[in-house]
């Protein structure tokens, strides 16, 4: 059994009840509406619904499409939008400026919009109003497209940019690449699920977009994938463990042909988990020792995938195999013979585990890279310690695209790192007063030469020197 799922009461609010409409979508592909997985989620969205509307004092959630963003109450939906270009998508090629859900929307009528909404262009109707039809057809009373919006109502909505949640131009760039990639997982999760076989070339694609991007600016691409709080299919883990296995590569080797490999093998080292129960994917509490063996199948699940592709890369099977064994060969799966060898293996291991204490989950908040630091230096025999530090001195104790505050009050980004760890190069972002600067007033310092500036990072207490 196989399922593409997540921890359906992990979000509230308009953004819960948009990640729950994208899981309908995308397992409305996968199983009859009869199936239980889908039901779960059908009733979920009718559930919802209700609960929204009742604490809002609503009739109806309103969800805007606005130059690729979802729009909620003038706000742009930074979260949901990064793994939602299957519901964008549709919505924008219709025509339509959004979708509306009112109040007594019925199990079978989510059923009707997940139909339309996954349904191949030619039967979608072509334009918003005749899908609006169609929905009536169907019995969908509650649910339809909005109208376009007119230009005046689209500058109003799009002012919601400008506050805290500002939207840059520079960033739509790496929104659309992070959305690509994360559609794409989500393809090839589904195809791994029917036992399909999915085209590698397809995803050396999007790696190649992703590298061209971090060439020109890492922490946009760093900064984009932060603003996911927590991603409906745990997807976000594994692009993250790419760019960050991408940087860590550029750092290592000037072969593109490497850089681009060790980025496959990082998006895809997880794949195995589609074949892998949702229950125990997704469970809550502590796993059953029979749990933690079926779940630790992933790793070979998911070398047996990679494996069955046309043009397999056997560094991704590798990878996928061996990323949670240790280097004196503990771990699994249990082999008595293997540990990760390959340097790219190793720098992958490295990316998921940092990945992992760092990240935003439902049950924790994220970790300080320090603390990450000082965790893994500590875990014996895990990782290859020469790596280790080398990622370290890469990543610094301030990665870039974190936000930093300055002993001067003002807001900063990390840009990129310097030889000193405690003092990257960094561009001002916000005053000492938390006005936000002008692009133009945005000054870039080198803090670890940029003496005469007297600015350094305040909040750096932690050490990893007792770690070593
Ligand atoms: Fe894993
Ligand atoms: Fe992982």
């Amino acid at each position: 059994m196989c399922d593409v799922g997540y921890d359906q009461e992990a979000l509230g609010g308009v953004e819960g009840f948009l990640d729950e409409l994208l899981v309908a979508l995308v397992n409305g592909r996968v199983y009859s509406e009869t199936h239980p997985r889908l039901r779960d989620t059908l009733e979920g969205l009718v559930r919802r619904l209700e609960q929204q509307c009742t604490s809002g004092s609503t009739s109806s959630i309103e969800v805007g499409v606005v130059d690729g963003y979802l729009v909620h109450d003038t706000r742009p939906l930074m979260s949901a939008t990064l793994s939602a270009q299957r519901l964008i998508e549709p919505v924008a090629r219709l025509g339509a400026g959004g979708l509306v859900f009112e109040r007594g929307a019925t199990f079978d009528e989510f059923v009707g919009v997940v139909s339309l909404l996954n349904a191949r262009k030619s039967e979608q109707g072509e334009t918003w109003t005749n899908a609006n039809t169609l929905l009536e057809k169907s019995g969908v009373r509650h649910i339809r497209l909005l109208p376009p919006l007119s230009l005046e109502t689209a500058a109003k909505r799009t002012t919601g940019f400008g506050d805290s949640e500002r939207v840059e131009t520079e960033l739509e760039l790496p929104l659309e690449i992070y959305q690509g990639v994360i559609n794409l997982l989500q393809s090839v999760s589904i195809a791994v699920c029917r036992g399909k076989s999915f085209k590698l070339d397809t995803v050396r694609g999007e790696i190649e977009r992703i590298m061209k991007r971090i060439d020109v600016d890492p922490a946009s691409m760093l900064e984009v994938a932060r603003y996911e709080q927590y991603d409906a299919f745990t997807f976000g883990h594994s692009v993250r463990v790419c760019f960050l296995a991408v940087i860590f590569a550029k750092s290592l080797t000037p072969d593109i042909r490497l850089q681009e490999r060790v980025g496959l093998a990082g998006l895809l080292h997880d794949i195995g988990k589609a074949k892998v129960p949702f229950e125990i994917v997704h469970a809550p509490g502590r796993l059953t020792d029979e749990e933690k063996l079926e779940m630790q199948l992933h790793t070979v699940h998911g070398a047996r995938t990679l494996l069955d592709v046309d043009d397999a890369d056997p560094v991704a099977v590798a990878t996928a195999f061996s990323h949670h064994k240790t280097m004196d060969d503990r771990g699994y799966p249990k082999t008595g013979f293997w540990a990760p060898r390959s340097p790219m293996t190793k720098i992958v291991k490295i990316c998921d585990v940092y990945e992992a204490l760092t990240a935003v989950r439902p049950y924790k908040p994220a970790m300080s890279p320090v603390r990450a630091y000082r965790i893994m230096l500590s875990m014996r025999n895990h990782f290859d310690l020469a790596l280790l530090r080398r990622f370290i001195e890469t990543n610094g104790i301030h990665p870039v695209g974190t936000e930093v505050r300055l002993n001067t009050g003002e807001l900063a980004e990390v840009v990129r790192q310097t030889e000193d760890l405690h003092c990257p190069i960094v561009i001002l972002t916000k005053d000492a007063e938390g006005n936000e600067l002008d692009v133009l007033d945005r000054t870039r310092f080198d803090l670890s030469s940029d003496a005469r500036t007297e600015r350094w990072i305040e909040s750096d207490q932690e050490s990893l020197v007792d770690a070593h």
